[in-house]
């Protein structure tokens, strides 16, 4: 069964712009992308809209809708009732290129300023040999689509261009967690360096980056709280700032 839509859809450029109305065609199983294509294929040819996959696995067509931080082609009409206002706009907390896209290059300014995975110096690639309970440990964390949704709804930088140099944001500190899992990686520091270096003390634990995640990963109770906690004791707990310089990576 066909209905129309009422669409508003933001419509501008880092000039300015305004939401639009429009009437649009919806027919049963589609998602928010199908009617913002469809739109695109009826009634405004010039619509700009970022997409690639349209399975949620790209991380491409991060937008918002009705407010809240959403994957475009992931979001599925019938959630909404069919006489429901949907308001689509471009991602608050990246400067708006056209329409719904949106200059993300902030994350990957953030991805470069953290080092690469460090193995031991002794080690060739082959040798790397893991425990299956570290690798469980942090896999989770590498389902991440980098989409982006989290950084975007991150209140430190959000609303706040200011924190945007001194801040990695819930993605990128994620990676430091991640990596300071590794039971290989003898950078040493990766805790810390969240905390002195990348921001991690901005995060106040409210767990806005969790909710929004497509891809359900605990970004704040398994990798932001674990390594503030790894963070304060290594630098306050003489006991186990030694026992990490004796035994850490052993
Ligand atoms: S938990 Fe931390 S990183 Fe996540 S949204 Fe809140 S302040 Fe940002
Ligand atoms: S952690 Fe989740 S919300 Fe953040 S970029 Fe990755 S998939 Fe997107
Ligand atoms: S188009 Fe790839 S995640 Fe939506």
């Amino acid at each position: 069964m066909s209905y129309q839509a009422k669409m508003r859809v933001w419509r501008g450029d880092i000039e300015g712009g305004a939401l639009q109305d429009y009437s649009v065609e919806v027919n049963e199983g589609e998602v928010v992308l199908d009617i913002i294509h469809r739109l695109q294929q009826t009634q405004t040819g010039d619509l700009a809209v970022r997409w690639n996959c349209k399975a949620g696995k790209c991380g491409s067509c991060s937008a918002e809708i009705n407010g809240r931080p959403r994957l475009l082609c992931m979001t599925r009409m019938s959630t909404f009732s069919e006489t429901e206002v949907i308001t689509v706009t471009p991602l608050r907390t990246f400067p708006v290129v056209r329409d719904l896209v949106t200059d993300v290059s902030y994350n990957y300014q953030k991805a470069r300023e953290i080092p690469a995975f460090k193995p031991p110096k002794d080690l060739q690639p082959g040798e790397y040999r893991m425990a299956q309970e570290d690798v469980n440990r942090s896999q989770e964390f590498r389902k991440c689509i980098e989409c982006f949704l989290c950084q975007n709804v991150c209140h430190v930088v959000r609303d706040h261009e200011e924190n945007k140099e001194a801040y990695a944001g819930p993605r990128f500190l994620m990676r430091q967690a991640e990596l300071d899992m590794h039971p290989l990686d003898v950078h040493g520091r990766r805790a810390e360096d969240a905390q002195e270096v990348h921001g991690l003390g901005y995060c106040n634990i409210t767990k806005c980056c969790t909710e929004v995640c497509p891809e359900h990963i605990k970004i704040t109770d398994n990798a932001l709280i674990p390594m503030k906690e790894r963070a304060a004791d290594r630098k306050y707990d003489p006991v186990v700032w030694l026992g990490d310089k004796l035994f850490r990576r052993r």
